[in-house]
């Protein structure tokens, strides 16, 4: 007899899971490395609807346990499978486990799903004995090797595998109908001996695909299992078949059993338990019956449910004195290091976080802008998008003309025409084929000391001149001494002739609408002397947008203190207005190019001075 023929499942088993279980297979991989097996045991997953490997943990290590769709994938990459725990639903169980049962390397098929009919059962049988495999449930948690592999949830939590002595070989074979009372029995066997070898659970269905007696008869054969305990229950004739097995001697080692379900005689009419074959008719197929039959052959029968810790502690130390058993050295399992999660739940661990957001915040039931839910800021017609950058650029709920003027920069500044620096390079971008977010992006990073991106240098040097109460003729020549062009003064087309009538606009508003206009006074009188000099030096639209910003803070001295202003100037979020402003823009040129179905476009050799030497035609 080849070892196979009395063991389903040992160390070198590997598992296919039918099913992404991740639970359970997480459960599976925490056994094998407390009981230090070398290799994880489940191989591959099923599932029929696709998907990626998935990660698990081996220990401290992350591992990933391959996916696939169908049985017959997994096992042509995986030649090591030789168990298939189908977590398939009622609805596919049959057609997946009939598969497994056929499939040649399988050589144990455990099925979960409760409820298969009857008649198909029969057949999973039927093929499963023509194909030399064994069947495991329908109906059951499934069973364990103690030490060596674990069916998917058997044995509960880690806590009690190592209270019930499961990380661990004994030398005891347990076999019940029900998981939860395999559960139960783990425990009792390990506080009367020194453990299990192996249990398993058959399930509860009337046609189970392997039988009480066929596991007794296993575990007969089983040298390294010295005495068997077997947990019936009411209803079937399984427990007749061990009889007769213990009367012809097929079973020689001790066996305890008891029948579960003696309180049902105390019932008038026919009874049924929990599960589907636990119910009886006939006299034949009660608990008292089969465990008066169980003594007569031979068994160990205890008085109660309760007596049969201390009939296993009995047979076990007889079996000591004997010398069958030799009891084993407890040994130290490996400790599993904790789920971060539970930890975190349970307020265990702490850690530094990676980064701060004083802003917004996602981790309630809806995202909240400085504290405020999205959904109360969008019912409120009175708030705009201005008030929203006041809430997220500026942390401040900023009063209605102050949203009201950002949101007039934003439209002041959304285009200027396709012939400024930005919008170019977002057109010539959209026609050499570029999407969307690239071609803005080419535009965007245009945007610089030069072009639109003057507001911040603007404000600093306005702001520093005023603050240091200098005088504006004094201004323009300290800066003219350290050649740097003012920001914000100067344009290309606009002048004191050709006014620009956004930079009307906005003064016009500041000046409405602001307390306080200090610092676009101050640059009126620069604008007045580089004026002076070039018609085109004026106060340009970077340059309004810093001083009447300033100006604007400053009016709102209960919102912005003074050095909360030198702090938006020194971070530098005022280039922020122009950026969104004209990104408005530079998404319609790209828009308008694609929507004229714009070719490449080349430079016209006629507007380069080329400096190359020889002719160029
Ligand atoms: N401050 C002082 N002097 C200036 C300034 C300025 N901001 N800009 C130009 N000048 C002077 C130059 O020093 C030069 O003087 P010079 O003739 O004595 O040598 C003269 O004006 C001409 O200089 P150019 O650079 O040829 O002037 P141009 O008209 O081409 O420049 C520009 C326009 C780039 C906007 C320029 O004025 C400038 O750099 N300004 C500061 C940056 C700025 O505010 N950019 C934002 C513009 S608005 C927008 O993009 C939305
Ligand atoms: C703009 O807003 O893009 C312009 O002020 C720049 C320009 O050159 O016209």
């Amino acid at each position: 007899m080849s070892k196979k023929s009395y063991s389903l499942f040992d160390k070198h088993s590997q598992a296919l899971i039918y099913g992404n279980q991740t639970k359970a297979i997480q459960r599976m991989l925490d056994f094998d490395y407390i009981c230090k097996r070398e290799k994880p045991s489940v191989s591959a997953i099923i599932n029929p609807t696709g998907g990626g490997p998935q990660q698990f943990f081996f220990g401290e290590k992350e591992i990933l346990i391959p996916m696939y769709k169908t049985i017959g994938k997994a096992l042509k990459f995986h030649k090591e499978i030789d168990i298939m725990i189908n977590f398939a639903s009622l609805r596919s169980a049959y057609e997946s486990s009939l598969e497994a049962i056929k499939a040649k390397p399988i050589k144990t098929v455990v099925i979960i799903a409760e409820g298969i009919l009857e008649r198909k059962t029969r057949l999973l049988i039927a093929n499963a004995k023509k194909n030399n495999t064994w069947i495991i449930g329908p109906a059951t948690v499934g069973g364990i090797c103690a030490g060596q592999f674990r069916i998917a949830n058997t044995g509960g939590t880690l806590e009690n595998i190592i209270n019930s002595k499961l990380h661990r070989g004994g030398s005891f074979g347990l076999v019940t109908k029900s998981g939860g009372l395999s559960n139960e029995m783990y425990n009792v066997i390990a506080q009367n001996s020194d453990g299990i070898y192996e249990g398993v659970a058959i399930g509860g269905d009337a046609y189970p695909g392997s039988t009480l007696a066929d596991h007794c008869l296993r575990f007969e054969k089983n040298p390294q299992i010295k005495a068997i305990v077997v947990l019936g229950e009411i209803g079937g004739l399984d427990e007749y078949e061990i009889s007769e097995a213990l009367i012809k001697k097929n079973i020689t080692k001790p066996l305890v059993a008891w029948t579960a379900g003696t309180c049902a005689k105390e019932f008038t009419g026919e009874v049924q338990f929990g599960h589907a074959g636990a119910k009886t008719g006939s006299l034949k197929e009660s608990a008292d019956k089969k465990n008066k039959v169980l003594k007569k052959a031979g068994a160990i029968v205890p008085k109660s449910f309760n007596d049969i810790g201390k009939q296993i502690n009995k047979v076990y130390k007889n079996l000591v004195s004997q010398k069958i058993i030799k009891p084993k050295k407890d040994l130290q399992p490996r400790a599993i290091p904790a789920d971060f999660e539970d930890f975190k739940k349970h307020k265990k661990v702490r850690k530094p976080t990676q980064i701060i957001s004083s802003i917004s915040c996602d981790t309630g039931e809806e995202a909240t802008y400085l504290g405020i839910p999205i959904s109360k800021i969008v019912k409120d017609q009175n708030k705009g998008l201005g008030y929203v950058i006041g809430l997220l650029w500026f942390k401040k709920e900023l009063p209605q003309f102050a949203a009201a003027y950002i949101e007039m920069i934003l439209k002041t500044v959304a285009d200027h025409g396709p012939c400024v620096s930005g919008a170019l390079n977002t057109i010539v971008s959209a026609r050499a084929g570029k999407d969307l977010v690239s071609s803005l992006v080419s535009g965007l990073l245009t945007i610089g000391p030069r072009f639109g991106g003057a507001i911040d240098g603007a404000a600093y040097y306005f702001f520093d001149a005023f603050n240091k109460d200098l005088n504006p003729r004094d201004f323009v020549a300290q800066m003219k001494q350290k050649g740097v062009n003012i920001p914000g003064i100067g344009h290309k087309v606009k002048s004191i002739k050709n006014p620009d009538k956004r930079v009307e606009n906005l003064k016009n508003f500041a000046k409405k609408n602001f307390k306080n206009t200090d610092l676009l006074n101050y640059a009126l009188e620069v604008e007045k002397i580089t004026t002076s000099k070039k018609e085109n030096l004026i106060l340009n639209v970077d340059g309004v947008i810093a001083v009447t910003f300033i100006d604007m803070m400053k009016s709102l001295p209960e919102i912005f203190s003074q050095r909360e202003i030198e702090k938006v100037i020194e971070i530098g979020s005022l280039n922020g207005l122009f950026v969104l402003g004209r990104s408005v823009g530079f998404i319609g040129h790209y828009f308008d190019q694609k929507r004229y179905k714009q070719g490449l476009y080349r430079f016209d050799t006629d507007d380069v001075l080329y400096l190359t030497k020889g002719k160029t035609n």
